[in-house]
Formats: structure tokens, sequence, C-alpha cells
């Protein structure tokens, strides 16, 4: 455990909840606040959570903010907050909504947290962590996307299920927008370092990367809610690997500028992930069809941008 250090989670939802306690169970940081617009349910959360630590032995302290003024001096900041689409809204009004709570979120983590570091987790995920880009003005290492630690989990999940070996040791690449357009690299992915066209076929391939792209809507199909458990788990290994300085190699949404011939847009890539936030952006050399999927990948979330600058968000 990294004694001393604070994480901030926005958003005492299933999401941010279940972040605090996978954060607690690890024992990754010395103490997780959670913020949330209803104060009870922080409340609420925190100390059952925090009730959680008895049978841990890192003893994380778990506390609920009252104000915004408890984000004060965290390590890192995770943004879960948002609200999800309703039958009544289109998708600018919810663009529009999510894009205002995240402006009110940002003022206070710079206010009480100058020096953090934000992992955004709220939908559109990369669109939200652009806002977030441009709400706080700061280094873009200090601002990340979590989408390609969750798809790729999906993916490993996907790949086990078909080939029935190497839990734990499947790592999955994906690339591009936290959405349906994004891309799936069975090319870069391996089992145990075995690559998979060794073991899977085209067929089975197909089929894994249908699966992983429909896994968020595969779980609100089922819920009615969206995935939590997962999410979870996916912001503590980002977390811990800032934390810890490990220096993971992880897709995550980031600022280009430049890096895949594209400026000025958020959209996951590989990242090495670290104390700086990140580290630094591999540039993978896509092939011509990859690097189409990818510009189509990179138009849908630069066309939700779009939006928000026409309705005069950034002005
Ligand atoms: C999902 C949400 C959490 O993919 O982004 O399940």
């Amino acid at each position: 455990m990294m004694v001393g250090r604070k994480v901030g989670i926005v958003g005492a939802g299933f999401v941010g909840a279940t972040a605090a306690y996978t954060l607690t169970m690890l024992g990754t940081c010395h103490e997780v606040v959670l913020y949330d617009i209803n104060p009870d349910v922080a409340k609420g959360k925190a100390i059952d959570i925090g009730q959680s630590t008895s049978y841990s032995p890192q003893g994380t302290i778990v506390t609920a903010a009252e104000s915004a003024a408890d984000l004060k001096d965290c390590d890192i900041v995770v943004i879960t907050a948002g609200v999800p689409r309703r039958s009544e809204m289109t998708r600018a009004d919810l663009l529009m909504i999510n894009a205002k709570i995240m402006k009110d979120v940002v003022g206070n983590i710079v206010k009480y947290s100058p020096d953090a570091i934000i992992l955004c987790v709220s939908n559109p995920l990369d669109v939200m962590t652009y806002v977030v880009h441009k709400m706080t003005g700061w280094d873009r290492n200090r601002i990340i996307g979590m989408a390609g630690a969750l798809d790729g989990a999906r993916m490993a999940y996907q790949i086990h299920k078909k080939v029935g070996y190497g839990s734990g040791q499947t790592r999955a690449m994906i690339i591009g927008d936290h959405g349906l357009n994004m891309i799936p690299c069975p090319e870069i992915s391996a089992v145990g370092g075995v690559p998979l066209d060794q073991i899977i076929s085209q067929k089975d391939m197909e089929d894994i990367i249908d699966r992983t792209k429909e896994g968020g809507a595969e779980i609100v199909k089922h819920l009615g809610t969206s995935a939590y458990y997962a999410p979870g788990r996916s912001i503590a290994v980002m977390v811990q690997a800032i934390l810890d300085d490990s220096r993971l190699v992880m897709p995550s949404s980031v600022l280009l500028k430049g890096e895949y011939g594209y400026n000025d847009i958020t959209v996951g890539v590989p990242v090495v992930l670290g104390a700086n936030g990140i580290e630094n952006i591999i540039e993978l050399e896509l092939n011509d069809e990859v690097k189409a999927k990818f510009k189509v990948s990179v138009d849908s979330i630069q066309e939700n941008i779009n939006i928000l600058k026409d309705n005069n968000f950034f002005d």
C-alpha cells in the first residue's frame, strides 16, 4: 500500500462504489473519499465499505465527502458522475446534461485537488474525457479515460470462454472509442504470449469481437442498468498502476496531438501508465484496414464533440 495516498471518487453509484470497494480490498491506497450529489448515498456506502475493511490487512480509510471541499489533496480523482439516457432524451440532450455535470465536477477538482490525476469514467467516455481536458486546461498526461481496460477485460473473458485456458494470462488490445466503433485488435492480443490466430479460428474470432463490442449492452439487457464489477476492477487496475508507478501498458482514452495523424481529439490508444499519469503514448503501426476503422471511430467521437460545440458548450 502507498501510505498517505488519497483517491477521490466522484459519483457513489454502482461503478463508483465498486471501484471504492475494489481499491479497499486491494489496499491500493491509504484513503478513499466518496463524493456524490446525494451525500446520504456517499455516506451509507462509505460506512458499508469502511466496515468491510475489518477483514482486510491494509485498513484503508473510507470516508464520504460532506461537500466538494473534502476532495482536497487527492492524488487521483475518478469521475463516474453522469446520468444514463432516458427514453425522452435525445443524444444531444444527454451529451449536454453530462457535459454540464462534468463542468461542475471538474471545477471542484481544479479547486481542491489541483495536482491530481483525473481518471474519467463517465459516458460517452471519449467525449467526456475531452470535456475534462477543455475544462481543466491541464497537461494531457494528467487526464485519462478508462475504456480499453474494461473492453480488453471483456474480450479476454470471451477468449477464455472459447479456449478454456489462460485465465489471467490473456491480454486483449482494443483501440478506438468506447462504443460500437471500438476496434479489438486480435493480431496484437495473446493468451500467455501465444498469438490468437494460432489457437482460435477466424469464425470464433469474429464471434469474440462481436460479443466484446456488445459487452456493455449485453449486461444492460439483463440488468436494466450498466455494468459495475468489471468497470470497478478496471478503474482499480489503472489507479494502482499510477500510484505504484508501474509503467503498465493499457489502452486508454487520451488527447492526441499528432499521434496516429490526429489532433485535438480524445480516443483510445495504448499508453504507459505511471506516476505522471500517461508517461508515454505508444503509436502502433496500423494497416490500412485498421486505419480506416480508426477514422470511423475518431469521426464518431468528433461528431459528439461538435454537438457540444454547436450548443456553445465550450464558449
Ligand atoms: C460499460 C460502461 C460502464 O461499458 O461504460 O459497461
